[in-house]
């Protein structure tokens, strides 16, 4: 496929992603586009496609809020296939994005498992969207949307601590490596505050010295 052909295959994809995610901060473009850096950071060391990632990491929440089965990634992975062979994508790299975005998530792994160095990528990608500082925060505001307590947010903050060592890549495991002594910091005060016992309220120094200023 000629340079100039792939570059306006990605700047549509780009479009078309912007077009069809939600319209929030939890899976919204502003997510794909973080994964898609990621992705691209992960390619250069690990040797990968990099077309075949920045087009997978764009297109792999497109079936989020347009679900006609229970999965997201099914439903992702259906509307891109017809999108990318719209836009005239031979097959054989149409299939090779469709298999990144049907075994992104963790959550789905038991049922499809990342063999390719593209899907083992794309799903590190997307991981070290949930740790981190973003993570953290996208846990609160998932649980926004949905309507839940922070008891809710907390649960889902232990559960990405147990994903810290869920990377494929040596490159995403070090950096994910690097984001897991906030990760454990967090939560512990996160759990802290929660039952009502933050450093702060236990600090009575730090109540006066703010009080009389
Ligand atoms: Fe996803
Ligand atoms: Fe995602």
């Amino acid at each position: 496929m000629e340079i100039n052909d792939i570059n306006k295959i990605i700047l549509e994809t780009k479009k078309y992603s912007r077009q069809m995610v939600p319209k929030d901060l939890h899976h919204g473009f502003e997510h794909c586009q973080r994964v898609r850096d990621y992705a691209l950071l992960i390619a250069k060391t690990e040797k990968a496609d990099s077309n075949i990632l920045e087009i997978a990491s764009y297109l792999h929440d497109i079936g989020r809020g347009h679900e006609k089965n229970q999965y997201h990634t099914k439903t992702s992975a259906e509307l891109a296939k017809t999108f990318l062979t719209n836009l005239g994508l031979p097959a054989e790299p149409t299939q090779k994005i469709i298999h990144c975005i049907e075994t992104h998530s963790r959550k789905l792994r038991h049922r499809k498992t990342p063999k390719s160095i593209e899907a083992k990528i794309l799903y590190d990608a997307d991981g070290l969207e949930m740790i981190g500082a973003v993570g953290l925060l996208r846990t609160a505001l998932s649980a926004q949307v949905q309507g839940k307590d922070w008891k809710h947010v907390l649960k889902k903050a232990r559960w990405r601590l147990k994903i810290k060592n869920d990377f494929l890549t040596l490159t995403g495991k070090k950096i994910a490596k690097t984001r897991q002594n906030l990760l454990v910091a967090f939560i512990n005060q996160l759990m802290k505050e929660l039952e009502n016992k933050t450093c702060a309220l236990e600090d009575n120094n730090f109540c006066s010295k703010t009080i009389t200023k």
